[in-house]
């Protein structure tokens, strides 16, 4: 029997930001493993349209058939998905329950972490247009029925691009990874402006829109946004008196930290032969991060009642 939509819990869903390279994958794992943990219902979303191997990084072998292809393809391949940018409508069918997807479309880590693609850009051969189509369904898709205490973590694309098409509208949190680098302390500056002005009201540019409703739609999409607040992880920070250097950097920004993960070799050897991330000292570093965060989710009543 189908569960009644109105006794699904929300899924939570927070997205992770960052510089290419800062890390965004390996946070998302270390924080779907630690959230697994502590008990809830967790679902990654590998949302890069570029890189592949989280789902490696995950324990899994094999890469899901991608939620493009579930959709019918891209607008500019003949598809049904268009660019949020061009088309701001919703679209349509988005919210799936898992027991009714085809089990082609996800799979499971031994732990039990659901893990389902958006799409990719490497298979569709030459000029297959712009991503766009991806970030909508980033933007728009709803996985029901994972458990009681569902959190999705998105595995943005790097930069800014993703939240600026508007998939920043559907988190609760954007959580901006900071790898050791000026760049990266400018982007979780830009996203916690970027998400400030949301806040406060300001619309989306749509002069390029000529249709009066897709403008509508477009503001909607964006005074309606959920997001809640953005919260950053330092990453591959090698010691405590450049973890101090950053920090400081940030507070000038307005950004206190939620903590550090340290630099550990045994995480990028796990990138380069595409094994499952095991380091006992990130985990540790993770969890600490965690219990700072379910002060956000319980704030937002996602509680585990202790
Ligand atoms: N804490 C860390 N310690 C050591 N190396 C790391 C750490 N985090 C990431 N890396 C390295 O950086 C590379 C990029 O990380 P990744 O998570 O794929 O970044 P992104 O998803 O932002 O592109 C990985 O291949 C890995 O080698
Ligand atoms: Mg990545």
């Amino acid at each position: 029997m189908k569960i009644a939509e109105n006794k699904t819990p929300a899924d939570k869903r927070i997205g992770i930001i960052g510089k290419g390279g800062s890390g965004k994958s390996t946070v998302t794992v270390l924080l779907a493993e630690v959230l697994r943990d502590r008990g809830y219902d967790v679902c990654v979303l590998d949302a890069d349209s570029t890189n592949i191997g989280i789902h490696q990084a995950l324990g899994l072998d094999k890469l899901p058939t991608s939620l493009m292809d579930y959709f019918g393809g891209t607008v500019f391949s003949g598809g049904l998905v268009t660019c949020p940018v061009d088309d701001p409508t919703p679209l349509p069918g988005a919210d799936i329950f898992l027991d009714e997807l085809p089990s082609k479309y996800y799979a499971q880590s031994q732990g039990g972490i659901f893990f389902l693609v958006a799409g990719k850009i490497g298979n569709k051969g030459p000029g297959a247009g712009c991503d766009g189509p991806i970030s909508k369904i980033t933007r728009d898709l709803k996985i029901l029925g994972i458990g009681d205490y569902p959190v999705t973590l998105v595995d943005l694309k790097a930069g800014l691009e993703d939240p600026a098409r508007g998939v920043i509208t559907s988190l609760d949190w954007a959580i901006v990874v900071v790898d050791p680098t000026n760049a990266s302390i400018q982007i979780a500056v830009d996203i916690k402006n970027m998400v400030e002005q949301i806040k406060a009201g300001k619309l989306p540019s749509t002069k390029y829109l000529e249709n009066p409703k897709l403008v509508e739609m477009a503001n909607k999409i964006f005074i309606e946004a959920k997001i809640k607040d953005v919260l950053v992880i330092l990453n591959k920070v090698k010691d405590k008196e450049m973890e101090n250097y950053i920090k400081i950097k940030l507070k000038k920004g307005g950004i206190e930290p939620l903590g550090a993960i340290y630099e550990d070799s045994s995480i990028s050897l796990s990138w380069l032969k595409g094994n499952p991330i095991e380091s006992d000292r990130a985990k540790i570093n993770a969890e600490k991060l965690i219990k700072k965060l379910e002060k956000n989710l319980r704030k937002a009543n996602l509680n585990l009642s202790a």
